[in-house]
């Protein structure tokens, strides 16, 4: 006997007319016409059944805070910080908790199954580190967090940034993170890649960078965080977020960085909602994207993942949780509208970030952990395009959130009179 059997599914590899099969919090069997009884049976109807959607880079200690106490009249990323800094005092435990919890809840809806939060310690009573610790352990039945000590006024620049960050991470904080950038010398900057990462080396943690933001052509701390790697043997365990100014960079220079960063096993986490809102504020025309090199990284063979990175907070005052919206404006900002790229954006949103992650039991496998999503739309491009509704959000084998179908109805004479979106898919 099953606890729950999802019949006649189309996966993201393009395999159709599948059964899923889950006892306790595991799939058991995947196939065509799997025999067997079941407490619960969906009937998939053809439609894509995919693991959960994976952030693997936010901001939760700041999501859902947008207009407190202010907006962000420029637009740019140094007028959030600095709007940051202002709401910092007036953060409360229970505030930033139950704007989380508001952010999980949403983010469950859409389908997400993990989200990589990088949390401010720059604050001398690491409210916001206790917040999310709490929120962790509150929401683990539904989704896992990481979380990520970032020291966001800087590692050096910060007087007790430093203190802070080793408090967070004594206290169970998952992730070493930094902001090289921000630092106020390249100097700083390496200087503060090399011991970040040395701490990540003696503590046997992964390390995820704020790595150069910004459209200075010259921050290159991105090859510091490779040569760093290198010499630690932190291969495969080091996330390199952002690196906007790659997209601004000489490409003689960059011909030689993206082997650098390939050799170190780098993972990169473009957030393209972010980058393309936030880069280019000092531009007057053309106006660069801001985006960083994403079909040249991953022709190089490393691991790309699109990240949210923020929802209406001093950063960017829109956002829904939707990994296929960020996934959509990845292909926009690239751009890249092959088939191909397309369907590979759908990866960037689910297992390339499970893979930066190192999360365990994902995927749709048999003995991989229950979890999955199944989607109104025929293929990953499908979903993408529709920004698909998420009929069934499974988790450990037990749906945990449902959508109704979405179907609009037509009153024109001699035309059809319901539409799904679905219908309209190219051959
Ligand atoms: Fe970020």
């Amino acid at each position: 006997m099953f606890d729950l059997l999802v019949r006649n599914v189309t996966l993201p590899d393009g395999r159709t007319g599948l059964d899923v099969a889950c006892r306790h919090d595991r799939i058991v069997e995947i196939g065509s016409g799997v025999i067997g009884e079941a407490r619960q049976i969906i009937d998939g109807r053809g439609y894509l059944l995919s693991p959960p959607f994976i952030d693997s880079h936010f901001h939760m200690d700041a999501t859902l805070s947008l207009g407190i106490p202010r907006l962000n009249l420029s637009g740019t990323l140094l007028e959030g910080i600095k709007l940051w800094g202002e709401l910092k005092p007036l953060l409360t435990h229970e505030a930033v908790v139950a704007r989380a919890l508001r952010y999980c809840d949403l983010a469950v809806t859409q389908g997400m199954g993990a989200i990589r939060t990088h949390v401010d310690v720059c604050d001398d009573r690491l409210l916001c580190v206790e917040a999310l610790l709490e929120v962790k352990k509150k929401i683990a039945p539904y989704l896992d967090l990481q979380i990520v000590a970032f020291p966001q006024d800087g590692f050096y620049r910060s007087k007790t940034a430093r203190q802070n960050l080793i408090r967070a991470l004594d206290m169970g904080v998952d992730v070493v993170g930094g902001i090289p950038h921000f630092e106020r010398t390249m100097a700083d900057g390496a200087a503060s890649l090399k011991e970040l990462c040395e701490i990540a080396a003696d503590r046997g943690l992964l390390v995820d960078i704020h790595c150069d933001e910004t459209d200075d052509p010259l921050s290159r701390h991105v090859e510091a965080l490779a040569y760093e790697t290198r010499r630690l043997g932190l291969e495969g365990r080091v996330v390199g977020s952002h690196l906007t100014s790659m997209h601004s960079m000489d490409n003689y220079y960059v011909s030689k960085l993206i082997p650098l960063l390939a050799e170190a096993g780098l993972h990169a986490t473009p957030n393209p909602l972010i980058n393309i809102t936030l880069q280019g504020r000092h531009d007057t025309y053309p106006k660069r994207r801001g985006m960083t090199r994403v079909p040249e990284l991953r022709a190089a063979g490393i691991n790309v993942s699109f990240g949210h990175d923020c929802v209406m907070d001093p950063w960017y005052p829109l956002g829904q949780g939707c990994m296929l919206e960020v996934a959509s404006m990845g292909i926009h900002a690239a751009p890249m509208t092959s088939r191909e790229a397309m369907r590979w954006a759908f990866d960037a949103v689910t297992v390339n970030p499970a893979k930066a992650m190192q999360l365990d039991g994902y995927g749709l496998d048999k003995g991989c952990r229950a979890d999955f999503v199944l989607l109104q739309a025929k293929d990953p491009i499908e979903a993408i395009r529709l920004r698909a509704n998420r009929l069934k959000v499974v988790r450990a084998g037990k749906v945990i959130a449902e959508t109704p179908e979405r179907l609009s109805l037509l009153h024109l004479d001699g035309r059809p009179v319901q539409v799904n979106g679905a219908d309209y898919a190219p051959p």
